[in-house]
C-alpha cells in the first residue's frame, strides 16, 4: 500500500463529553467492535474516578495505564482507527484540549437525559477554534430522555453548530425498539428482553412499506411521521458542510445496550475524514508531502521516579516516520535518531518500523522534548494549535525546604514542560504562580514533586481571576499599562506577557481603558 492509501485509510479521533455520558463505554463499544478488546472494562480501569481526589497512588496507578490506553489503533474494515484517549476528569480539561489538536475529527456523547452540559460547551469551543469535523452521540436512550427534537434543538442551540439527525431512535426508554439508519435507511430492531441482541438490520427503501408496520407494529406511524419531519426542518445531510465543521450529524443510541454503535462506526468510517492538512506558522503542510513531520501533543512522565524518562507522543503529520532515522528537533535545532518508537494498538504498545500520517508514536524522552515541540526532516517548520488557556484557579508555588530549591526548579520546570499546569513568573519580584483548570492538578504537582524530585512545595493563595496574553498595539499605551498594574504582569514560561486579572471587573476596566491592547484568553491568537 502506498503513502496515499495509507492516509486515506485513516480516521483519527477523540471521543469527548461531560463526565458520566458514557465516553467510556462508547469507546469501549468501538473496541470490542474493532476485535481489539475481548471484554468489556478494559478501558474503565484507565478512568480517574471521581472519589480519587485524594488517593494518589490510584492516580499513579491510572496514569500508568493510561499510557497504554491514551491512544488505541485498531482496524476496522480495512480502516485503521486511532482513537485518542482524553481524561474524563475535568480537572484535566487542558490535557484534553491538547488532545484534540491531533485528532482530524471529534465524536461528542451527550446524555439523553441530561442533554448538552457545561464541559461539552467548552469541548465544543475547542472544537469551533479549530473547524474540527463534529459528530454528535446522543447516549442512554435506553433511559427516559428528553424528546429527540428538542435535544436537538439544544444541541444547535448550546453547541452552536447547525445539526442534522442521521439516525432516529423508535420510541424510548421502555418502549425503546429500535434506531433507524436515516443514512443508510435500516431499521436496526432489538429483541429479546435485555435488548442487548441486535437483529439483522431490515432495508427499508421506502419507509411507507407495510413490512415496516409489522416490524414496529405501532411505532411505524410515530417513526414515519417524525422522519417526515426530520426531513422537512433539518437540511440534507452534505459531507462537504460536515467537513468544514459546519454541521453535525447525530446519531441516537445506547452505548450500554449497543444501540445505534455499530451503526454510528460504520457511518463515522464512511464520512469521518482522513487526515488533514495541518498549519505551521510558517505554511500549511500536507499530509501527502512525501517528508515527514510531527509535533509532539502530550509527554507522559514514566512511572519509574527513579527514572525520569518520559514518553512523548507525537502525531504524524506528513509523510512516513521510519525507525532508526534521523529527525531534526526544530526548537533545538539537532539531529535525533530514534531506535525504538512505539505504536499502539489498543491495549498494547509495540515498536514500530515505520508509521503513516494520523498515526501517533511514543517516543522514549529524556528530557528533549516540550509540548508543541516539530520534528521534521529538516526543514525549520513550527506547528500551531497547541494555545495555552487560561487557568481557572491560582497559587503562589514556594519551596518548603530550602535544601532542595535546585530540585524543586527542576521539578517544577519538567512538570510544566508536560503540561501539567502552567507557570507563571511576576514581573515585579520574580515570584512563581501555578495556573491550573482544577484542584487535582495541585495536588498531583504536590505528589509528583515530592516523589519524583525529592522536592517539597507550599501554595499560598493568591486571589486571582483569569490570565490573559496581552498584544499591544501602541507601545506607549502597554508601557502606561505595565507601569500601572505593575502588580498583575507576569511572564508565562516562553516569556511572553500574562495579565493577571483580579477580577472580571478589572479585567473590563482594563479592556475599556486600554484601547491600544488586546486581551487574549488563549496563548495562540
Ligand atoms: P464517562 O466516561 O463519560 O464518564 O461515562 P461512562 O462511560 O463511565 O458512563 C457513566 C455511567 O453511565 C456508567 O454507569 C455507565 O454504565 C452508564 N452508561 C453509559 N452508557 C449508558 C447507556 O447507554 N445507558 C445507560 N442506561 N447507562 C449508560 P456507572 O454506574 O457510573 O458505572 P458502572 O458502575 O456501571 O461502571
Amino acid at each position: 500500500m502506498g503513502l496515499k492509501e495509507e492516509i486515506q485509510r485513516r480516521r483519527t479521533f477523540a471521543i469527548v463529553s461531560h463526565p458520566d455520558a458514557g465516553k467510556t463505554t462508547l469507546t469501549e463499544k468501538l473496541l470490542l467492535f474493532g476485535g481489539a478488546i475481548h471484554v468489556a472494562g478494559a478501558v474503565k480501569s484507565n478512568k480517574i474516578k471521581k472519589t480519587a481526589t485524594s488517593d494518589f497512588m490510584e492516580i499513579e496507578r491510572q496514569r500508568g495505564i493510561s499510557v497504554a490506553t491514551s491512544v488505541m489503533g485498531f482496524e476496522y474494515s480495512g480502516v485503521k482507527i486511532n482513537i485518542l484517549d482524553t481524561p474524563g476528569h475535568q480537572d484535566f480539561a487542558e490535557d484534553t484540549f491538547r488532545t484534540l489538536t491531533a485528532v482530524d475529527s471529534v465524536i461528542v456523547v451527550v446524555d439523553a437525559a441530561k442533554g448538552v452540559e457545561a464541559q461539552t460547551e467548552k469541548l465544543m469551543q475547542v472544537c469551533r477554534m479549530r473547524k474540527t469535523p463534529v459528530i454528535v452521540f446522543v447516549n442512554k436512550i435506553d433511559r427516559e430522555g428528553k424528546d429527540p427534537f428538542d435535544l436537538l434543538d439544544e444541541i444547535e442551540e448550546q453547541l452552536k453548530i447547525k445539526v442534522r439527525p442521521l439516525s432516529w431512535p423508535v420510541g424510548m426508554g421502555k418502549r425503546l425498539s429500535s434506531v433507524y439508519n436515516i443514512f443508510d435507511k435500516k431499521l436496526y430492531y432489538f429483541s429479546g428482553d435485555d435488548k442487548t441482541t441486535a437483529e439483522k438490520p431490515l432495508e427499508f427503501n421506502d419507509i411507507n412499506s407495510t413490512e415496516l408496520d409489522k416490524v414496529i407494529k405501532e411505532q411505524a406511524p410515530k417513526l414515519r411521521e417524525d422522519l417526515e419531519l426530520v426531513e422537512g426542518v433539518y437540511p440534507e445531510f452534505n459531507r462537504q458542510e460536515y467537513l468544514n465543521a459546519e454541521i453535525a450529524p447525530v446519531f441516537f443510541g445506547s452505548a450500554l445496550y449497543n444501540f445505534g454503535v455499530k451503526e454510528l462506526l460504520e457511518s463515522f468510517i464512511q464520512v469521518a475524514p482522513s487526515p488533514r492538512p495541518s498549519l505551521t506558522v510558517e505554511r500549511t503542510v500536507d499530509p501527502y508531502e512525501e517528508k515527514f513531520s510531527g509535533f509532539v501533543f502530550k509527554i507522559h512522565a514514566n512511572m519509574d521516579p527513579n527514572h525520569r524518562d518520559r514518553i512523548a507522543f507525537v502525531k504524524i503529520c506528513s509523510g512516513v516516520f521510519k525507525r532508526n532515522t534521523n529527525y531534526t528537533h526544530v526548537r533545538l535545532n539537532r539531529k535525533l535518531k530514534f531506535s525504538n518508537p512505539t505504536a499502539f494498538m489498543a491495549e498494547k504498545k509495540s515498536v514500530i518500523e515505520e508509521s503513516f500520517p494520523g498515526d501517533i508514536i511514543g517516543l522514549h524522552d529524556t528530557g528533549n522534548f516540550k509540548i508543541g515541540d516539530t520534528l521534521t526532516e529538516g526543514e525549520l517548520i513550527n506547528y500551531k494549535g497547541l494555545p495555552n488557556f487560561s487557568p481557572e484557579m491560582f497559587r503562589y508555588i514556594e519551596n518548603a525546604d530550602p535544601m532542595k530549591s535546585k530540585q524543586l526548579a527542576k521539578g517544577v520546570d519538567q512538570l510544566m514542560d508536560e503540561g501539567v499546569a502552567q507557570l507563571f513568573t511576576l514581573d515585579m519580584n520574580g515570584r512563581k504562580v501555578i495556573g491550573c483548570v482544577g484542584q487535582l492538578q495541585f495536588e498531583v504537582i504536590e505528589y509528583r514533586l515530592l516523589h519524583e524530585y525529592g522536592a517539597k512545595c507550599r501554595y499560598e493563595p493568591i486571589s486571582m481571576h483569569k490570565a490573559c496574553w496581552v498584544r499591544s498595539n501602541d507601545a506607549k499605551e502597554w508601557e502606561d499599562f505595565k507601569r500601572r498594574k505593575f502588580k498583575s504582569i507576569a511572564k508565562d514560561k516562553h516569556g511572553r506577557y500574562v495579565y493577571l486579572s483580579e477580577s472580571p471587573y478589572d479585567l473590563q476596566m482594563a479592556q475599556s481603558k486600554f484601547k491600544g491592547l488586546e486581551f487574549f484568553f488563549t496563548s495562540e491568537f
